[in-house]
């Protein structure tokens, strides 16, 4: 089979990661096929920040563990919203026609891009209820989220540590007019 097509079928959300680096060759290469992918317009209102501090990864996912609690959720104690991964890819955009899917198609090609060099990723929603624990300047500061900017989603990756089954598709979901 064609190995695009490949990757695009074996690829799945992984949660668990080994305790290794991705090296910086590789980051910048899965980074740059974000940058790639299309925009409405070309107009590219996206901004990626990459974060492989672990402090400040452990941070974050501890933010979004207390801002899911503020609201009523009931993660557990030892939850981590990036599975522990060495990696994490936060991408904010400007809000405007069609910003949210320019960042899905950004965010797909870094999960693709991840899984041609054999490394495993998740897209990240979780992120989003780190804005219930604290103030949204200060965390959009501590993301470096440029002014004018929101944030939408995260990724986090890594070498996998488990080798998930697809998920099964739902069936009925394709019409044709042939
Ligand atoms: C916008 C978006 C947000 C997601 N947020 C999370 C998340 O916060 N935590 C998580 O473990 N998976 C998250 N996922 C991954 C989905 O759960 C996963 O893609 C889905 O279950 C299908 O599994 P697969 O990716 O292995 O095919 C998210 C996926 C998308 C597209």
């Amino acid at each position: 089979m064609n190995k695009t097509i490949e990757d695009i079928l074996n690829r799945r959300s992984i949660r668990a990661y080994l305790d290794k680096p991705v090296p910086e060759d590789d980051l910048k290469t899965i980074v740059k096929a974000g940058i790639y992918a299309p925009s409405a317009k070309n107009r590219q209102d996206w901004h990626f920040t990459v974060i492989t501090n672990k402090e400040t990864i452990d941070q974050l996912s501890a933010m979004a563990v207390v801002g899911m609690k503020r609201i009523g959720l009931e993660p557990k104690e030892d939850a981590h919203i990036f599975y522990h991964a060495p990696v994490v890819i936060i991408i904010s955009s400007k809000i405007a026609g069609f910003s949210s899917v320019n960042v899905g198609c950004a965010i797909e090609n870094i999960a693709l891009a991840a899984k041609a060099l054999g490394y495993g990723s998740c897209i990240v929603g979780q992120t989003r209820y780190m804005y219930h624990k604290a103030n949204k300047i200060d965390v959009d500061k501590l993301i470096k989220i440029p002014e004018g900017y929101e944030h939408d989603v995260a990724i986090c990756l890594g070498y996998p540590n488990e080798e998930p089954e697809a998920k099964p598709r739902k069936e009925n979901i394709v019409d044709y007019i042939l």
